[in-house]
């Protein structure tokens, strides 16, 4: 057999430690997991409230099944759209208090097709520089040249806005509401007043606030009381809602748009009707779960806490994502594959989606951890450390 074109390439990776492999997990998503190693204690996933297995969830998955089937054999754009996407549609734009809201099948599809639909020639987009991959793919494949701002500076965005001229187009300031690696917030209420400023519109992806923050948990901006003041809010329902999909909440011009232009929601199969009703379940419990955010937030200060005694160092976040600091890609996998091996699944974060020399272990909270599994958390982490700084 001939030597495969990518040979080279893949090696490349080896050599710099930048391979990587997939977990495999063979039970249901949990606090607690088993793997084909055993049982893990699972501390990075993004089931925020605790729903990815939650039987009423698996209840409406189950009925729809039986009566539609799994598939809808065409994009939604031909003929794979239901009453079941349409209803769920009005109960996110009803949620989010927008005059439409568009599914996509995920986050990623909903950002690397909005962006490109929704500004082009003419106009410029305001990105942060630690915007998740999506809104960076999404930006690049538009036609509208990209400014990029410091993290979470809205004085550097608005010198930017500044030393744009003027037009006529779309000044379109993209960010995070909570950041993917970071766990930490954009300040909202100053990127609001700079974008009144300048005359810019704000698109926010609120894949990790989404459930967790906010009134009902509809999001940051809602949380601060700015829903109005941004034009597009993205959010994705693989984390907290515990399913999959995402959806652009905004004015029914945009959502025109969408309809008309996002490549990856016209040229792609319509989601599962299962997966669609799953959704509305899940909305329904997710704007009723009060007592679950109430959890999730007394699991993170209970983390932090302990942290903080136990004198583990934490990227400063007040969000389910407390990332702890590590440096080099190889000691930050070391340390998770320690972790593993004390039967703790935590995964290391390295380049490419973070910065070379900021890798670091990616620790969630979720409402379903128990005090005692977070305190057997901190006791390892702790001891994984305290080993890998021994072995430097
Ligand atoms: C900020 C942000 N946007 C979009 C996505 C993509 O969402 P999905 O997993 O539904 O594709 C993610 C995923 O981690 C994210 O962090």
């Amino acid at each position: 057999m001939s030597v495969s074109p990518w040979h080279e390439r893949f090696n490349t990776l080896v050599d710099q430690g930048l391979d990587r492999e997939m977990r495999v997990i063979t039970s249901p998503v949990g606090p607690s997991v088993e793997t084909p190693d055993g049982p893990k204690l699972l501390f990075c996933s993004n089931d925020y409230l605790g729903l990815a297995a939650d039987p009423r969830i698996g209840d409406a998955v189950a009925r729809s099944a039986k009566k539609w089937g799994p598939g809808t054999a065409a994009s939604r754009l031909i003929s794979g759209n239901t009453s079941s996407h349409a209803e769920l549609e009005k109960r996110l734009a009803r949620f989010m208090g927008t005059q439409a809201a568009v599914l996509f099948p995920t986050g990623f599809q909903a950002n690397v097709g909005a962006l490109p639909a929704l500004v082009g020639e003419g106009d410029v987009i305001f990105s942060d520089e630690l915007n998740h991959a999506s809104l960076i793919d999404g930006s690049r494949l538009s036609d509208a040249p990209v400014r990029i701002y410091r993290h979470a500076d809205a004085r550097h965005l608005e010198q930017l806005l500044e030393e744009e001229p003027s037009s006529t187009g779309i000044r379109l300031v993209v960010t995070d509401a909570i950041f993917s690696m970071d766990g930490d917030l954009t300040p909202i209420e100053d990127i609001c007043s700079v974008a009144d400023r300048h005359d810019a519109r704000i698109y926010l992806d609120e894949a990790h606030s989404l459930g967790v923050i906010g009134p009902g948990g509809r999001g940051l901006a809602a949380q601060k009381g700015l829903a109005d003041r941004t034009a597009i809010r993205i959010g994705t329902m693989g984390k907290a809602f515990g399913v999959a999909g995402a959806f652009a909440a905004c004015d029914s011009d945009a959502a025109g748009i969408l309809v008309s232009r996002a490549r990856s929601l016209l040229y792609t199969t319509g989601p599962p009707v299962p997966i669609v009703e799953a959704l509305i379940e899940s909305l329904e419990i997710v704007e009723g779960a009060d007592d679950l955010r109430a959890r999730l937030a007394d699991n993170i200060s209970f983390f932090k806490d302990l942290a903080h005694e136990a004198g583990v160092s934490l990227i400063p976040s007040d969000t389910p994502i407390q990332p702890v600091p590590i440096g080099p890609s190889d000691r930050a996998m070391a340390v998770s594959a320690s972790l593993w091996d004390m039967g703790f699944f935590v995964q290391g974060i390295r380049p490419p989606t973070v910065r070379a020399g900021t890798s670091r272990l990616r620790v969630t909270l979720c409402a379903s951890h128990t005090r005692r599994q977070i305190e057997d958390l901190v006791g390892a982490l702790a001891d994984a450390l305290e080993t890998e700084t021994k072995n430097k």
